[in-house]
């Protein structure tokens, strides 16, 4: 990102996260309903471990706030882990608070295959795969829903709105087309699965009921799309400046993603070209060259061209299963299981949350890169003045 800049500290059994988001405007109002809002909704989900019942996650703001509104200073957010008081022996920060016997009890020597355990674990020298485990862990990806949502603070000042939901799981719904906006805005947040379609939830809940009985996990595909989104974000000039692509950084960014896809692209790469793009329309009132489909999803030369921005993220199977996956035992070097902890059969509900606060950090991050601004009412001025100019072209 180029103009935000967000940082997150904090082990999964630490004493919590804490979270830094620089580059906000002043005077950016900020709606703690919201906040509160997006981090219950990311631990949300059929198919999440014991964890989530214990976590009620909190975002305290420690900085960069006033009154209910941003200085233009470093946003700071602590969030407390519920759990820590049961890993303190184990985890603490200073030596002398380890319990040596307890710690060995906790460690982690049968890395699991597709986790991050083995290569992190040669990679950091670390004897106890839990230095990399605690990291590694989705437990961060909180700190990434908190500072999301002052980014969606943000855009909707700018009039962007962003939604998700889970468009397959597993097997079920994994043909269905890339969803539309109006299908992701009606998802309930209060289902189970935050399925995109409603009647696929049944079938969805019996095979997670299945995989958790025979100790299976299972991954899908989530959908987001933001609305809204102004027209000439990002830019074609420069590898690293396509917004497409950097997108799909943030997105694969998030634990498990194994795949990014705009709009229709999985689709459009199996077909002709007379079918993969998007009609231009005559100029409408409201000054936009309207599309007559939405296949390229938003984007078109790493540019956003005012239509909704569709992402869908694919996510494999969790890692961590009951009766582990063919490994090594590191202190005999002979072949074992690998180890298991609590764990979710699946967490596909929290990666469509987790998308959209990724979603909402590029687009804020390519808003103020466009619009500039120390404040708010700044920012606002330059967006108004840069559509009007949009409006004229190309007779401006
Ligand atoms: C919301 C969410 C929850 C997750 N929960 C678990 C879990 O309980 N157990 C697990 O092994 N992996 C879980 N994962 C996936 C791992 O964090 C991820 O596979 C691991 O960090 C290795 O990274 P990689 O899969 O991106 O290569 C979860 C991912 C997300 C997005």
């Amino acid at each position: 990102m180029n103009r935000l800049r967000l940082t997150t500290a904090g082990e999964s059994h630490g004493p919590g996260l804490s979270v830094v988001l620089e580059g906000l405007p002043a005077g950016l109002r900020v709606d703690t309903a919201r906040l509160a809002l997006d981090l219950a909704r990311r631990q949300h989900g059929y198919g999440r471990g014991r964890r989530m019942q214990i976590e009620r996650d909190v975002a305290e703001i420690r900085g960069g706030v006033r009154g209910g509104e941003t200085l233009g200073s470093p946003v700071a957010l602590w969030i407390e882990n519920r759990d820590w008081p049961n890993w303190r022996r184990a985890m603490a920060a200073a030596a002398e608070e380890i319990d040596a016997e307890f710690a060995e009890l906790r460690r982690l020597k049968s890395p699991r295959p597709g986790h991050a355990d083995l290569a992190g674990g040669e990679k950091y020298l670390r004897r106890d795969l839990r230095d990399i485990l605690e990291r590694a862990s989705a437990r961060e990806t909180t700190g990434r829903v908190a500072a999301g949502a002052f980014a969606k603070m943000l855009l909707a000042a700018l009039g962007v709105e962003i939604r998700s939901g889970v468009r397959a799981l597993g097997p079920i719904g994994a043909d269905r087309p890339a969803p539309t906006w109006e299908e992701v805005a009606a998802v309930d947040d209060e289902s189970p699965l935050r399925a995109i379609d409603r009647d696929f939830e049944p079938a969805m809940i019996a095979l997670v009921d299945d995989a958790k009985q025979r100790g299976e996990t299972l991954g899908g595909a989530v959908t987001v799309i933001a609305r809204g989104v102004p027209a000439g974000l990002g830019s074609h000039v420069s590898w690293s400046a396509k917004l497409d692509g950097r997108i799909a950084q943030a997105m694969m960014s998030v634990p498990a993603v194994k795949a990014v896809e705009l709009g229709a692209g999985l689709a459009a790469a199996n077909g002709y070209g007379s079918a993969a793009h998007d009609a231009i329309l005559p100029r409408g009132e409201d000054g936009r060259f309207p599309r007559a489909s939405n296949r390229a999803g938003g984007l078109e030369g790493g540019i956003t061209n005012g239509e909704d921005v569709v992402v869908t993220l694919y996510k494999k199977p969790i890692a961590t299963l009951r009766e582990g996956l063919p490994s090594i035992d590191l202190d005999t070097g002979e072949a074992r299981r690998s180890q298991y902890e609590r764990s979710d059969v699946t967490a596909l509900p929290a990666a469509g949350v987790i998308g959209e606060a990724m979603l909402a950090l590029v687009l804020a991050d390519a808003a103020l890169e466009k619009y500039g601004g120390d404040s708010m009412a700044e920012l606002l001025l330059h967006a108004a003045a840069s559509r009007e100019l949009v409006r004229r072209w190309p007779e401006s």
